[in-house]
């Protein structure tokens, strides 16, 4: 016995662009993450000016999910999946984001796949939009920095609705919308299309973007419930918590600036409406962002039903020693090492701990059901002289953070829809496009350079995690 429900929904997540493949097949547009090159640790992704032969755009091919499905699915069925997370890719649909009609051989795909998935009664669990959107809203309206995009996005999210709304209960509106407050240390697309330029003011645009991804994921939450009052509709956010690196009130000032700075999304979609603290930042800056007192009445109106969340890793912040009264100074240039964690090879802080914690203020703050939709190592893998993955560590990262899981169940009472781990089939990385920075449980044989047969294969988190779910997370030796 454990206190995860009876219905929790263990799963796998995935995102469309990571993994489909199939960037111009059956009618499918160039999406934002076409025109991004394979990166590493190292490197930074280029995003192209179109796309430009001879480059290595890795999400292309991706691992070709769009021509694999069917054994993949079947798959993830031995492996005992309640539930699987993917993205809809907007593209497939609205090629170019503003036409009048959807592109019905993509639509179909996501017919086949959800009809798939329930042969093995596997629930879908669908985002509308992760890290991506046509290439050509970027190019001709300047991705989320126009208003119209609210009726391009809810003119999409209408359409899925209205096809699935038999196949699919479980939505989110945008992946890790939160991911924009470093809109300007990035140098990706994320969801917002945008790519800050000289000369602009990053903090505006991100504001300016964020209030019309706020109010059209409103809007697709009230459009969503009235096509289906059964439907579930969450947001999704990046949830790493920071600390402060000392004691120092001067620190902890800044690492709650840091949170707030991060989790107004979370106000404004879980509460529906702005945080004081950032409606007097506003003002105190000046920022000339087009907020209507119409786009204030769709926020309180289109609140979500649960929070779907990532977690990988926290972070530690310091305050400078002359901090300005508004704590808002970059944040990236102040983090710190925390001495108490180990990190990934990819520099990521690994704290179990900090998944509780942040079930923890989730809970306490908003009261709403919590689904954590993401969470993984990202890791170097190597097969062992019997062919085999023997990837204890990934295993050992997986079980402590469900083990921290379970005690803010059990003891903390945090209601928890379902667990999905990131990755759980091999995929190309968001952050810097490669194929060798692996989370799976499923190996595919494919490395960074775009080479390798697609094979996929077991690895030993597979028949782990298999037993994981097996016994609703009762043995995770
Ligand atoms: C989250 C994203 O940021 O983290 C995923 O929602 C992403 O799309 C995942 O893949 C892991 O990040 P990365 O950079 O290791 O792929």
């Amino acid at each position: 016995m454990t206190g995860f429900k009876d219905g929790f929904l263990w799963g796998g997540a995935v995102a469309a662009h990571q993994l489909e493949g199939g960037w111009n097949t059956d009618g499918k547009g160039v999406s934002i993450a076409d025109v991004m090159t394979a990166g590493d640790n190292e490197t930074a992704r280029e995003i192209t000016d179109g796309i430009i032969p001879g480059k290595n755009y890795p999400n292309h091919e991706a691992i070709d999910f769009y021509g694999h499905y069917r054994e993949d699915v079947k798959m993830f069925a031995e492996l005992g999946l309640k539930c699987f997370r993917t993205s809809i890719a907007w593209t497939r649909i609205f090629p170019n984001g503003d036409e009048t009609e959807p592109n019905e051989a993509g639509l179909k795909f996501y017919d086949d796949l959800f009809d798939e998935l329930h042969k093995y009664n596997i629930k879908p669990v669908i985002t509308l939009s992760h890290f991506e959107m046509p290439y050509h809203l970027v190019q001709e309206y300047g991705g989320w920095r126009s208003r119209k995009l609210i009726d391009f996005f809810t003119k999409f999210a209408t359409v899925v609705f209205k096809r699935y709304k038999n196949k699919v209960k479980y939505w989110m509106t945008f992946n890790e919308i939160n991911n924009q407050t470093g809109l300007n240390e990035w140098g990706l697309f994320t969801d917002s299309g945008i790519l800050v330029q000289p000369g602009e003011d990053a903090e505006e645009v991100m504001y300016q973007a964020g209030h019309y991804e706020s109010v059209a994921s409103a809007l697709a939450v009230q459009i969503g419930h009235e096509i289906n009052p059964d439907f579930q509709i969450g947001c999704m956010l990046a949830m790493g918590p920071t600390y402060p690196a000392t004691p120092d009130p001067k620190d902890v000032m800044k690492a709650e600036r840091a949170m707030q700075a991060s989790y107004w999304f979370a106000d404004v979609q879980c509460k529906g409406k702005y945080p004081n603290w950032l409606k007097n930042y506003f003002n105190n800056k000046k920022f000339d962002l087009d907020i209507t007192l119409e786009d204030l009445d769709v926020i309180k109106a289109g609140t979500v039903d649960y929070i779907g969340f990532s977690y990988y890793a926290s972070h530690v912040i310091k305050a400078d020693e002359n901090e300005p009264v508004d704590y808002m100074t970059p944040m990236k240039n102040h983090e710190v090492k925390n001495p108490a964690l180990v990190r990934s090879d990819w520099g990521w802080e690994i704290d179990p701990i900090g998944l509780r914690y942040a079930m923890n203020w989730f809970s306490d703050r908003y009261d709403l059901p919590l689904f954590i939709v993401e969470n993984g190592l990202g890791a170097f893998d190597k097969k062992d002289t019997d062919g085999m993955i023997h990837d204890d560590y990934r295993i050992d990262y997986l079980r402590k953070h469900i083990n921290q899981m379970k005690l803010a169940v059990e003891y903390d009472g945090v209601d928890l829809m379902g667990y999905t781990p990131w990755g759980f089939i091999d995929l190309v990385s968001a952050g810097t496009g490669q194929m060798d920075k692996r989370y799976g449980m499923i190996y595919v044989d494919k490395n960074d350079a775009g080479e390798g047969t697609l094979a996929r294969g077991k690895k030993d988190s597979f028949n782990w995690f298999h037993k994981v779910i097996e016994t609703n997370g009762a043995d995770l030796s």
